[in-house]
């Protein structure tokens, strides 16, 4: 199946593993010097992904090779899909970090492969969206992988994970903020603008899409203020996480419902409103996430 979020970031192997790490691959054509091969920081190596040692030597990180550096090795990676498509794999199921070795920490090839890997994903969401009936209900899609991400939380929060659980509240935040964005300034305008008053659904205009959007984040803002408190030790009994669990019942209670109304009301509305060409443009704007949702910069 399609799915639209790669859950990808690049990681020096040198760095300390972290919880948010998920599968740490090491991208390198060589293994790191003085880095035993049992290491338990590597999980696998897929060697054969990384560049040819040919243009690895041409490249040596130069800033001014960089792009010429990119196309050419994103020509290697056209060339052997079978390298990198158990990695693109892997990042739609969960976190991934690619591992390398090399000393610049941005113009690197382990980037370079993190930007091909969401460069097909891209394109193999647009294919989907293009060539299938779904319409705007495939933003469902959003919403399931958000929920999947708060579950995630949930369960760290009940097995007493507390920063774990923190790290995956403000991926949730930042997923959901996004998504909230897309819609605020591109869908409902246009849902608004292209309704006919009088066969608009009663009382669904998008003030109430956006005033819940408005709820929605007051109560998130009220759960990681909670989740700070037990991740620095201030309130660590078990009565407060329960208090929170309360509160977070009445945050996905709220979400549900939304996303329900999303369902019915809004995105079915929209594929009577937009124009196919109109809607496969808009779709690609909405799958487009920032990197603190794809975990895709250095960030805990
Ligand atoms: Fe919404
Ligand atoms: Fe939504």
């Amino acid at each position: 199946m399609i799915h639209p979020f790669l859950r990808l970031r690049i990681k020096h192997v040198y760095a300390p593993s972290e919880a948010a790490d998920g599968a740490r691959i090491l991208v390198d054509r060589h293994w790191p010097r003085g880095m035993s091969k049992t290491c338990r920081g590597v999980e696998a190596w897929s060697k054969e992904v990384a560049p040819s040692d040919a243009l690895r030597l041409w490249f040596r990180n130069a800033p001014t090779r960089w792009r010429k550096f990119r196309r050419r090795y994103f020509a290697e990676l056209d060339a052997k899909p079978s390298q990198w498509r158990p990695l693109l794999d892997r990042a739609r199921q969960g976190a991934v970090s690619l591992l390398f070795e090399e000393i610049d920490p941005k113009r690197n090839s382990a980037e370079a492969l993190r930007q091909y890997l969401n460069k097909i994903a891209r394109g193999e969401f647009r294919l989907f969206a293009n060539g299938d009936d779904t319409g705007f209900l495939v933003l469902d899609r959003i919403h399931s992988a958000l929920d999947v991400l708060f579950q995630r939380h949930q369960k760290a929060l009940v097995t007493h994970r507390y920063a774990h659980a923190q790290e995956l509240l403000d991926q949730f935040k930042a997923g959901l903020r996004a998504h909230m964005r897309h819609e605020e300034h591109w869908l409902l305008p246009l849902y608004d603008a292209r309704q006919d008053r009088k066969n608009a659904p009663r009382g669904f205009g998008s003030e109430i899409f956006a005033l819940e959007h408005k709820k929605m984040l007051n109560l998130l803002a009220g759960l990681k203020a909670r989740m700070r408190g037990l991740v620095a030790g201030r309130t660590r009994s078990p009565r407060e996480v329960i208090e929170l669990l309360d509160e977070e019942c009445t945050f996905k209670h709220l979400t549900q419902h939304h996303n329900a109304r999303e369902h019915s009301i809004l995105y079915p509305s929209l594929d009577r409103l937009v124009s196919q060409e109109e809607r496969v443009k808009l779709l690609a704007r909405c799958f487009a996430f920032p990197s603190a949702w794809s975990g895709s910069r250095g960030r805990k």
